[in-house]
Parts: structure tokens; C-alpha cells; sequence
């Protein structure tokens, strides 16, 4: 047997090398007769089969046992995360300052706002969803076709002297500023106990003075609960909480804390700060 490193010429590299891939003597094509290959195919042939059909199969029952209009696994989230508006991030903080004397201070804000609430307007909501004002069977109001379910209204009329047709600047000109809180949808949350939801603000210290909320009292009403997904409930518009710093101090910095309080609600995540609560920095300047 010749070793490996045995030199050769090129000519004989290239008849070992045409003998591999058809050796006339034993009638094998690269080093296999062709009933060996035609068995080698084969086999091949059917392991393949198997396995794409395996594949197919646990894909299949994976798809068969995910419906997608109900979710199985939502073990992320227990409690929602609770945001606001405007939403002007600085050093970690939310934070609303402006001088009320300069309307460039805030028109921006007053833009995002109105962008923001444009899906509230009454027209919108009554051609998206269902008005759920005095309806005891709310569930029955917003059982839809298939699967699906129509959403309750929530619309700016709810949000009183925080609305744009109450105030164009939503109090900021007058230095009585709304911001809107908004609780994040968690699929199937349903606040416990059929306790109502509300908005509770404070100041970390000091006085932040008379506050309102809109709706009044700050509730998210129950009929926004619970939330069904996306796909099952494809109009649902988040419910908010307006409130409005009816005699805020003028010139100080307040730390503002809005907090959730409803059963099921959880407020005190050390990890998660927006959890149940969003804090923020007030100032108005004049
Ligand atoms: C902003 O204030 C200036 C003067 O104070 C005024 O001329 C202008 O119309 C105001 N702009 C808006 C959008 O209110
Ligand atoms: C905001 O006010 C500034 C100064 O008055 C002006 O230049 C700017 O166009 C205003 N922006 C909007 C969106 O009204
Ligand atoms: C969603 O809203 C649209 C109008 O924007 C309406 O045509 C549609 O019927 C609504 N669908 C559901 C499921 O409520
Ligand atoms: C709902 O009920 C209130 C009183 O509970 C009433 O003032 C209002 O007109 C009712 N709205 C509708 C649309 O029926
Ligand atoms: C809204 O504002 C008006 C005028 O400032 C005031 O009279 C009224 O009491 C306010 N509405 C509510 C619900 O506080
Ligand atoms: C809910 O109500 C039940 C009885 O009505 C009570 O045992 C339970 O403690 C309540 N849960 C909360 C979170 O308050
Ligand atoms: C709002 O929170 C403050 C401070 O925690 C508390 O004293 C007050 O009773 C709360 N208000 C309501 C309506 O629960
Ligand atoms: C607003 O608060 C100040 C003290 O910060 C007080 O002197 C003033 O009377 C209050 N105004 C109203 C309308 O309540």
C-alpha cells in the first residue's frame, strides 16, 4: 500500500482519481456499485421523509394548540405599567416644565397632546367602538363576530376641562396644566374584586396645591377591563386619567407622584418604577 506521502505523479493522481469516481474492473461508480447507491438514495429518500414529517408535525401541534385570539402563556406582567403624557424623558424622570408667559415653551407639547388624543375625538371612537354608558351587560355589548370583541368608547368629552375644546393649550397658557395618564394593556388583567381603579397624585414633599381628575375621580372604568389582544379586539383604545394642577406654585420644582390605587394593582416593585405609579418633575414658570 503506498503511504501517504509517497510522491506521485501528476498523471497518476488524475487515472486514481477517474478509477474512484468509475472503476470499469468492478463496475463501481465512486467506490459503490450503483445498486448500492440506488439503496443509499433510498434510504435517504425515507429518512428525509420521516423527518420533514416529524417537523411538520410538531409545528402542526404547536399551531393547533395556539389560539390566537387567547393567549396561554401572559406570565410576564402581572401588574400594569403605568406611562403619561407628555412624555418628555430628561435624566430619567418624566418632566413637564415651561413658562406659562411663552407660548414656545409648550407648543410643542400642546402639538404631541392633540396628536395624541386625536384617536379620542367622539367621531372616531363612535365609528371604532361601542358606547358602554348606562349598559349593565357590557359583556354582551361587546360580543363581535367570530372571535373578535368591540371595545368601550373612551372619548375626550370624558375628559372634561382637560379636553381641547374646553382649553386649545389643555390649561397650559393659564398655568393650570392637564397631564394624561395611561395605564399599559396587559391581556386579560382585570382589576380584583371589582374595585375601580383610580389615579391618586401627590407631591413627594410640599403641596401641589388643588388638584382635578377626569373623568371624575380618576377612574378607569371596569368596562376597559380586561383587555383581549390585539387580534381579538383590534379597536380597543387604552382609557385615561386626566389631571389638572388647578393652583400649582409657581416657579418651584414639585416631584409629582400619580399612583394606581385598585386592588390587583402593584405599586411597590422596587425593579420596576412604572409599575402601578409614574412620577414626574412639574414646574411652571411665569
Ligand atoms: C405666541 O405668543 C406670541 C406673543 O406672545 C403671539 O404673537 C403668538 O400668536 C402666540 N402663538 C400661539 C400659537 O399662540
Ligand atoms: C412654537 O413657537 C415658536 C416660537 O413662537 C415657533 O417658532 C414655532 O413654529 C411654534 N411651533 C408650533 C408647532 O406651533
Ligand atoms: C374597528 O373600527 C373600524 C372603523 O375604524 C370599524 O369599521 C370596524 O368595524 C371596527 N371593528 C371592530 C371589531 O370593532
Ligand atoms: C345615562 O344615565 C345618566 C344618569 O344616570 C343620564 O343623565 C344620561 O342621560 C344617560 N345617558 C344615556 C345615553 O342614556
Ligand atoms: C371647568 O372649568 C370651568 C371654568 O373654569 C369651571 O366653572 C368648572 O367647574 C370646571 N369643571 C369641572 C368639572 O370642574
Ligand atoms: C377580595 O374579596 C374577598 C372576599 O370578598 C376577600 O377575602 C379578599 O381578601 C379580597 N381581596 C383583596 C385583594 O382585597
Ligand atoms: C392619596 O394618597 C395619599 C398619600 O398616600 C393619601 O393620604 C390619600 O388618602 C390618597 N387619596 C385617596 C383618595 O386615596
Ligand atoms: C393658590 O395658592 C396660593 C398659595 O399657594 C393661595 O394664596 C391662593 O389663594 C390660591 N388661589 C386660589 C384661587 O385658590
Amino acid at each position: 500500500m503506498a503511504t501517504f506521502n509517497e510522491k506521485k505523479t501528476c498523471s497518476q493522481r488524475m487515472e486514481n482519481f477517474s478509477r474512484f469516481v468509475w472503476n470499469p474492473d468492478t463496475g463501481e461508480l465512486m467506490g459503490r456499485t450503483l445498486e448500492m447507491w440506488v439503496y443509499i438514495s433510498l434510504y435517504y429518500a425515507a429518512f428525509y421523509c420521516v423527518m420533514i414529517g416529524l417537523f411538520a408535525l410538531s409545528i402542526f401541534s404547536l399551531m393547533k394548540s395556539l389560539d390566537p385570539y387567547h393567549p396561554d402563556y401572559q406570565d410576564r406582567l402581572k401588574s400594569p405599567g403605568v406611562t403619561m403624557r407628555p412624555n418628555i424623558y430628561v435624566d430619567d424622570e418624566f418632566q413637564v416644565i415651561y413658562n406659562m408667559n411663552k407660548n414656545s415653551t409648550y407648543n410643542q407639547t400642546i402639538t404631541s397632546l392633540s396628536q395624541f388624543l386625536s384617536v379620542y375625538k367622539v367621531k372616531t371612537q363612535q365609528e371604532m367602538n361601542k358606547d358602554c354608558n348606562n349598559v349593565t351587560d357590557v359583556a354582551s355589548l361587546l360580543t363581535g363576530q367570530q372571535h373578535t370583541k368591540y371595545a368601550c368608547q373612551f372619548t375626550t368629552a370624558m375628559l372634561g376641562n382637560c379636553s381641547h375644546e374646553f382649553d386649545s393649550t389643555f390649561g397650559y397658557a393659564s398655568g393650570q396644566p392637564c397631564v394624561f395618564i395611561k395605564i399599559n394593556r396587559i391581556i386579560n388583567f382585570v382589576p380584583k374584586n371589582d374595585s375601580v381603579p383610580f389615579v391618586n397624585c401627590t407631591a413627594k414633599k410640599g403641596d401641589l396645591g388643588p388638584l382635578e381628575y377626569f373623568p371624575p375621580g380618576g377612574f378607569f372604568g371596569l368596562q376597559y377591563f380586561p383587555y383581549y389582544g390585539k387580534k381579538a379586539q383590534p379597536n380597543y383604545t387604552n382609557p385615561l386619567v386626566a389631571v389638572k394642577f388647578l393652583n400649582i406654585t409657581k416657579n418651584t420644582e414639585h416631584n409629582v407622584e400619580c399612583i394606581i390605587e385598585g386592588k390587583g394593582f402593584i405599586t411597590d416593585n422596587l425593579h420596576d418604577p412604572y409599575e402601578g405609579k409614574v412620577s414626574f418633575r412639574l414646574k411652571v414658570e411665569n
